[in-house]
């Protein structure tokens, strides 16, 4: 889609339940957004009219039925929505054949096909597959040549935070990221991406003999509790297969990014998102259930949990200080910037420069962030990006008016 373009999408419903479509990391109106209240029963339809109004990105939809997210996710229900514009046109990237984007799922896989079967165990962690998928197939590989590519990856998975990595221990240039192009590209060895975020990457194959075969791979990471980091694993393969001369140069400057100065907020709210046993005297209203929880509540679409003033910025604090287990957190209607991290890893890591829509908080970190809420208003959900935890009711609304 190019920037400017008006948007025209039939849902029709052959499930046999609800559902719908959240476009994630797209500036729509609320009725338009997916919201958990705008359902297509089973059978039914339901219209998507929007024009795109925001910079080039890689933004992805998906569905987001209360309770049923992390099902309908992982059976399939996922893709991505790219939006192209005049400025990221004008820096030539890698294009066509030479610009791959990238799915990146975890699936469990039974004689029952695709299956989604969570233990009380995994929707506390976050169902993982044991299975990774690349744009839904199996053992994925890719032909390259010996020049740049162009990869726009999405963490399509309900749970699994990866930590990219070629196997030659190749470069990754990071360019840009949930909201499209950072200022200046930010050469890594590797990268955490969370479920619900993007990453735009420069590689070249440029030193790999042909004949050779490279692995994007996850690598063993800290910080991710019990359940997240603690192998290393394989995720596609990239065959050099031919030869071919490069005349791209990687550019300097990628994209004009305002700054948004943390004392232009008018308000500051904090989140407390740790483990649902710790609820650090929030009154439970139902009992002293394990469930997980914003400032002690479960997601409540009768409720309004945060009124928000139009064209006003504010800073939001998710702070899973006390917390075990790793939190994506998640807002829809806006992008943010990163302000900092406290605790856990303690800075911000070279995607969360831009503009984003999805922010990982380990456990042990509090994350600052500033959102300009600018003049679309309505009523949005923020939430974990795990989809058990989502489901589960790590949940909120706020209404922008
Ligand atoms: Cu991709 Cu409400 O989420
Ligand atoms: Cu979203
Ligand atoms: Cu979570």
């Amino acid at each position: 889609i190019n920037k400017g373009d008006a948007v025209n999408i039939l849902l029709q419903n052959n499930l046999s339940e609800h559902t719908n479509i959240h476009w994630h990391g797209l500036k729509i109106p609320a009725l338009m957004d997916g919201h958990p209240d705008q359902l297509a029963n089973a059978g039914g339809t339901f219209r998507y009219l929007f024009t795109v109004n925001q910079r080039a990105g890689l933004s992805w939809y998906h569905p987001h039925p209360h309770e049923i997210t992390g099902k309908q996710v992982f059976q399939g229900l996922a893709g991505l929505f790219i939006i192209n514009d005049a400025e990221e046109a004008a820096l030539n990237l890698p294009s066509g054949q030479y610009e791959i984007p990238l799915v990146i799922q975890d699936k469990r896989i039974t004689n029952a096909g695709i299956t989604y079967n969570p233990s009380m165990e995994e929707v506390m962690a976050g169902f993982m597959g044991e299975s990774i998928v690349v744009n839904a197939v199996y053992s994925p590989y890719t032909e390259v040549a010996t020049r740049y590519y162009r990869l726009r990856i999405l963490n399509g998975s309900n749970a699994r935070v990866y930590n990219l990595a070629f196997s030659n221990n190749a470069d990754m240039i990071i360019i840009g990221n949930d909201g499209g192009l950072l200022k200046n590209p930010v050469t890594v060895k590797e990268i955490l991406i969370a479920p619900g975020e993007r990453l735009d990457v420069l590689v070249t194959f440029n030193a790999v003999s042909v004949g050779s075969e490279i692995y994007l791979t996850s690598k063993e990471f800290g910080n991710g509790g019990d359940a997240q980091g603690k192998q290393s694993f394989r995720i596609m393969k990239f065959k050099v297969t031919s030869a071919a001369t490069d005349t791209f140069i990687v550019p300097s400057n990628l994209s004009a990014i305002s700054t948004i100065a943390a004392s232009s907020a008018v308000k500051t709210r904090t989140f407390e998102i740790s483990n649902a046993m710790e609820h650090h005297g929030y009154p439970m209203n139902d009992g002293m259930q394990m469930r997980h929880r914003i400032n002690g509540k479960l997601f409540d679409t009768g409720r309004i949990d945060e009124n928000v003033s139009a064209n006003t910025n504010e800073i939001w604090v998710f702070d899973n200080s006390n917390g075990d287990e790793p939190h994506p957190m998640h807002l829809h209607g806006v992008f943010f910037r990163v302000l900092d991290r406290t605790g856990g890893r303690g800075n911000l890591i070279a995607s969360e420069s831009g503009w984003k829509d999805t922010v990982l908080v380990m456990p042990g970190e509090r994350v600052r962030v500033i959102i300009p809420f600018e003049s679309n208003t309505g009523k949005f959900v923020f939430h974990c990006h795990n989809l058990e935890h989502e489901d589960d009711g790590l949940m909120l609304q706020y209404q922008l008016s």
